[in-house]
């Protein structure tokens, strides 16, 4: 993909990340997010100025890396649509499991997931700090394709 195009991408990403998410360490900044479409292997779904998915795919697993909805338009279906498609995305190639992790608190997400029909596998005990004394688990989804 084109440099200009990736680095515009990023920066709408980060400023939505960053309106999506309220715990400032969990932000992406338009420098990683640039470094992850830099990456071969990583793709993303962009529903323009409303939100976004990144995902990875190698070989027959994909892994969401992450995705967001800027505040006012949550609670729309625009997250089920986003996932719908990149289903038939990964259905298309082949590609027949995709992974996530989401924080044990967030608690629209992990409907959203369960929705889809993602199972829990596995749990990462104190895995995002939420403030310096306090830490919650990831909750680790997969589903099968
Ligand atoms: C999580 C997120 C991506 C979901 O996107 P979305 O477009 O809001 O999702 P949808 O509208 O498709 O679905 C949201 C569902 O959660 C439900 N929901 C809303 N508040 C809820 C709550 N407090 N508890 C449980 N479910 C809730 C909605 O009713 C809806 O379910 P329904 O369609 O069965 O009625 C979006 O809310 C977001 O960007 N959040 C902040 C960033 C984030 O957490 N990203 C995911 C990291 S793993």
């Amino acid at each position: 993909m084109e440099y200009k195009k990736i680095r515009s991408l990023s920066e709408k990403f980060a400023k939505i990340h960053s309106q999506s998410f309220n715990q400032k360490n969990l932000k992406y900044s338009s420098e990683f997010i640039l470094s992850l479409l830099k990456n071969p292997n990583i793709s993303y779904i962009y529903k323009k100025n409303k939100g976004f998915c990144i995902f990875s795919c190698n070989e027959k697993e994909a892994e969401i890396i992450t995705m967001a909805i800027l505040p006012k338009y949550q609670n729309q279906g625009i997250g089920f649509l986003i996932l719908t498609e990149l289903e038939g995305i990964l259905s298309e190639i082949s590609c027949n499991k995709v992974f996530l992790e989401v924080a044990s608190n967030n608690l629209i997400a992990i409907h959203l997931y369960d929705k889809l029909g993602f199972k829990s596998f596995g749990i990462r005990k104190n895995y995002y700090s939420v403030s310096e004394n306090k830490k919650i688990n990831a909750i680790l989804m997969k589903k099968k394709i």
